[in-house]
């Protein structure tokens, strides 16, 4: 008689879930709205779809888009020093976690008590925090669907944390550190990334921290490349925006009749994403008509440069005060450490 093998048992690690109920922005609205301003345009938000979020996968493994290489490098190399200016056992904060890939460098050094991955789309937050909780079964990982891009009040996960040790504390209240990667910031109109930078100081509070990943200026040439790689993925990426607005607004978009267009603008220090009409040609989405000239375009994403400098008197402004700064042999990429100053003022 065969014996019946004990079952392996798969250990998890179960995650706290809190959701705020984002309002999720009215896709129909959004679009039409922005095809009827001069110039036309759409917000880049709404690039991420499950495709969306694919092909952009791509985009960071192509050989032009060396910004994510760059700052997993500049992770990995600067690892113990980032753990050592944070101190372990704080409260370790991703606004627009997704798939929370480059925090994984940090983990195992850093030590945090909590991780608090936030995004809006819940589905894909809670799988991906799930599985980074059972690969990390020490961390105690809080999940919470909101959109950071407002005011964020973090008591729902302050109140969780009373029981540890009271290390990488002020007046009893742990550390809290966001985690800002991949240039984000720079997908923000300036006068947003500054509002956005007051908002997390004050989230964050006295003796919170700031490490932010934030793409330099650098030749045109260079970054020209990198929003055009030769296997098409940044274009497939802009154009799939037309597709799913056919998908989800049944519009009429013929994908074929629009192309990429990205190029730098150096007078505003940001590469622009545009979808240029190669004819004239008009689209309906619900019951609205637009028509489109020969080299029309829709502008979907800016995606901004800064100086090193320049964005550390952005973020002195918003009350933060730099503690460090790396980048790259090639000055492509920096990654940033602030601390939140004494005072902040209020919002
Ligand atoms: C997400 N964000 C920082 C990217 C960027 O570089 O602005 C989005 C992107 N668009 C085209 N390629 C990558």
């Amino acid at each position: 008689m065969t014996q019946m093998q004990p079952q392996a048992q798969m250990q998890v690690n179960e995650i706290q879930f809190t959701d705020n109920n984002p309002q999720l922005a009215c896709f129909a609205e959004e679009v039409i709205g922005g095809l009827k301003k001069t110039p036309r345009c759409i917000p880049p938000k709404f690039f991420y779809d499950k495709r969306g979020s694919h092909i952009f996968d791509d985009i960071c493994e192509t050989d032009e888009y060396y910004v994510t290489r760059t700052e997993t490098e500049l992770l990995k190399k600067h690892n113990t020093e980032i753990a050592q200016l944070i101190g372990e056992n704080c409260l370790l904060i991703e606004p627009g976690s997704g798939n929370s890939q480059k925090v994984r460098i940090l983990l195992d050094e850093l030590k945090p008590q909590t991780y608090l991955p936030m995004d809006i789309s819940r589905d894909y937050l809670t799988s991906a925090a799930q599985e980074l909780a059972n690969e990390f079964p020490w961390l105690d990982v809080h999940a919470a669907c909101v959109d950071y891009t407002t005011p964020i009040d973090l008591s729902f996960v302050e109140n969780c944390t009373d029981t540890d040790p009271a290390e990488n504390r002020i007046n009893n209240t742990i550390r809290k550190v966001a985690f800002f990667p991949g240039s984000s910031i720079g997908n923000f109109e300036k006068s947003h990334a500054g509002q956005f930078l007051k908002n997390m100081a004050n989230m964050l509070g006295v003796n919170g921290g700031l490490l932010i990943g934030v793409d330099l200026k650098k030749d045109p040439s260079t970054l020209h490349a990198a929003y055009n790689d030769k296997n098409g993925a940044t274009a497939e990426f802009n154009l799939n925006l037309l597709t799913r607005i056919n998908r989800e607004l049944g519009a009429n978009f013929n994908i074929g009749n629009f192309s990429h267009h990205a190029f730098y603008n150096n007078e505003k220090s940001r590469i622009e994403m545009h979808l240029v009409s190669n004819r004239p040609q008009s689209v309906t989405i619900d019951s609205e008509y637009f028509h489109f000239k020969e080299g029309d375009t829709i502008h979907t994403e800016n995606s901004y440069k800064y100086h090193i400098e320049e964005f550390q008197e952005l973020a002195s402004e918003a009350g933060f005060k730099s503690r460090r700064v790396w980048t790259d042999e090639n000055n492509l990429f920096s990654l940033h450490y602030f601390e939140v100053a004494e005072s902040i003022s209020p919002r």
